[in-house]
């Protein structure tokens, strides 16, 4: 007989909605910011379109991620969408630490740091935060928007394993 999650020790719980959400193929995206001239950036899948008029994006950010302090301050941020070929950026810049940047030929777009041969690239300004549990949410409107190279072929993340989009057999 199966348990309904809120009958759950919170434990057991957490565990069932991580299970879950595991199974939910997600973008992957390195969403980006300067502070000074320093970049920082952060490996997210979180992130959504939003609204169509205005443009916007949503990107959640856990509340102690280094990036989203420096995003509070700057008040804007870069979304580089990966492509399959990607997947070791995108676990670089899910590790913690202040040298992400390292090696990694990063050019500035508008004030921010830009990733070479993304699948796509988007600009945007904060509108609002919303703290929401152990997140803030980012609100923000769209200030660029480009196609890269790889977006016939972009990064997901499945199953806690990097994988890629193949579209069904017509
Ligand atoms: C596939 C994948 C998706 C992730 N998505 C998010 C996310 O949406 N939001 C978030 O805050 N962290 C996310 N993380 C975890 C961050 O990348 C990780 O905690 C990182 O070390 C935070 O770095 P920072 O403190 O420099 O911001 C994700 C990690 C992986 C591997």
């Amino acid at each position: 007989m199966s348990t309904s999650a809120s009958l759950r020790s919170g434990a057991a719980a957490q565990q069932a909605f991580r299970d879950v959400m595991a199974a939910v193929a997600s973008p992957v995206a390195v969403v980006t910011a300067l502070d000074g001239t320093r970049p920082y950036g952060t490996t997210v899948s979180a992130f959504v379109s939003l609204s169509l008029t205005p443009p916007m994006v949503l990107v959640s950010l856990d509340e102690r991620s280094r990036l989203l302090a420096v995003v509070r301050r700057s008040g804007r941020f870069g979304v580089n969408v990966l492509g399959a070929h990607h997947a070791d950026l995108a676990s670089a810049f899910a590790r913690s630490g202040p040298d992400k940047f390292d090696g990694i030929d990063w050019s500035p777009s508008g004030g921010l740091p830009r990733l070479p041969d993304n699948a796509a690239w988007i600009a945007a300004e904060v509108d609002d935060c919303v703290d929401a549990g152990d997140h803030t949410v980012l609100l923000a409107r769209v200030t660029a928007a480009e196609l890269g190279e790889g977006f016939l072929r972009p990064l997901t993340y499945h199953r806690r394993s990097f994988g890629a989009h193949t579209p069904l057999a017509q």
